[in-house]
């Protein structure tokens, strides 16, 4: 039957094929446990190299972490000296700078110098990273007296010696030596000036102090006050813009205090603008008569000449006399062109000079030299506080062009 032999036909067809599926089966199978056999070797291999990976990572780590403490302790050991500056925003800082680091050129130390920019946490924040650098000795000038105690105490407690740098910090313990210039000297010096210059009675004397945050403020003012007390006293000066002064002038000896009342009211915060906008409301204040031809106290350069500007600009001041300190570029062609009376000298050199040579001694286990104490409310600090020199027209040449501290070529109408 065609039926039947195809209908068997059919199942032989259907038989092979299953057989042959059977087999395709078997085939695939045997792949998928050959493809398997192969994974789980790959995989262990790869097992086997992370393992290897593990351990090289874990001895790179190692490497990476001792090679870290040896570099961190490299690079502790080999900062000297940390220097703190209070602001770039005052050319007498940028002076102290230049000439740090070319004195620091020849000293043969390492050394790093960082500026607080006028704010004490700045000042914190730098001291922290130079003694986390390993400096063994800080040079400090705070922007701030007082707040900058806390610096020198972390100081302290890092073992580092802390050298207060032109200002005093006050009321720490943590203070080894005080580099300054003689600041009462700086104020007396500024007062004798107007002193010298004037004549008869009743000449008008305008007071300006520093900030009341710095120590030095309270020095220049008491240097000037035992001069100009007695001038004042007998009749040849009298105070314009200062009602504290007026009612402490019969006083030849002020306390801090008492010096604070008046600060309180002529301070120019070291600050121009502050200088500037005081001198203008004092000048506002001020009847024609207490005008004519004035004397002014004003504490440094960057104020004198802003306090120039102010009196310069007003029609009722007839002429002025204006003293200063620092022997900035600027003041010194004020000088130059009659627009500041008088500069007081402070030859950083010198006190850059100083500073290094008490570092110096504490690196090498000695103790700096001594010739003065200044109490900062809690010690007394020894100091060598070193002379500062009046500077004027007669002799502003000799004394910062001849003598090489400034370039001839700073300035225009030098004679
Ligand atoms: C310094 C002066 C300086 C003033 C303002 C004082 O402590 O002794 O030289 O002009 O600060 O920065």
């Amino acid at each position: 039957m065609p039926c039947f032999g195809a209908y068997k036909q059919k199942n032989q067809k259907e038989d092979l094929r299953k057989k042959n599926d059977k087999k395709k089966g078997g085939d695939i199978f045997r792949n998928m446990v050959l493809e398997k056999a192969n994974l789980a070797k790959k995989y262990l291999i790869c097992k086997r190299k992370d393992e290897k990976m593990k351990k090289y990572l874990f001895w790179i780590v190692v490497l990476l972490c001792f090679s870290s403490i040896v570099g961190f302790s490299l690079a502790q050991s080999n900062l000297d000296v940390g220097i703190v500056l209070p602001t770039k925003e005052e050319p007498r800082w940028i002076q102290d700078e230049t000439r740090f680091d070319d004195a620091l050129k020849t000293a043969g130390y390492s050394a790093e110098i960082l500026f607080s920019q006028g704010s004490s946490a700045k000042e914190k924040e730098n001291v922290e990273a130079l003694i986390t650098k390993g400096a063994k000795v800080l040079i400090i000038c705070p922007h701030d007296g007082t707040a900058a105690a806390a610096a020198a105490d972390d100081a302290r407690a890092a073992g580092v010696k802390v050298i207060s740098y032109d200002r005093l910090i006050r009321e720490t313990e943590a203070i080894d030596y005080y580099v300054t210039f003689d600041s009462i000297a700086v104020g007396a010096a500024q007062a004798q000036y107007l002193v010298d210059k004037a004549t008869g009675n009743g000449n008008p004397l305008y007071l300006y102090a520093g900030a009341a945050t710095d120590n030095n403020a309270f020095l220049f003012f008491e240097g000037a006050w035992n001069v100009l007390q007695p001038k004042i006293a007998d009749g040849t000066f009298v105070i314009k813009n200062s009602s504290q002064a007026v009612a402490l002038e019969g006083k030849s000896m002020l306390t801090r205090d008492e010096m604070s009342k008046i600060i309180g009211q002529v301070t120019t915060n070291w600050d121009f603008v502050v200088a500037k906008n005081l001198a203008e409301a004092n000048l506002t204040m001020a009847k024609v008569a207490d005008k004519g031809d004035v004397f002014i106290l004003a504490p440094n350069d960057g104020t004198a000449r802003a306090i120039a500007d102010a009196f310069g600009d007003d029609k009722d001041v007839k002429s002025y006399l204006v003293t200063g300190q620092d022997a900035e570029i600027p003041s010194v062609q004020y000088i130059i062109d009659g627009k500041q009376s008088m500069t007081v000298l402070k030859d950083v050199r010198t006190l850059v000079n100083d500073a290094i040579a008490a570092a110096v001694a504490y690196l090498t286990g000695k103790t700096p030299e001594q010739t003065n104490a200044y109490n900062n409310g809690k010690i007394d600090v020894p100091a060598m506080p070193s002379l500062v020199v009046t500077v004027d027209k007669n002799n502003v040449k000799a004394a910062l062009v001849d003598s090489g501290y400034y370039e001839a070529a700073e300035f225009t109408g030098l004679q």
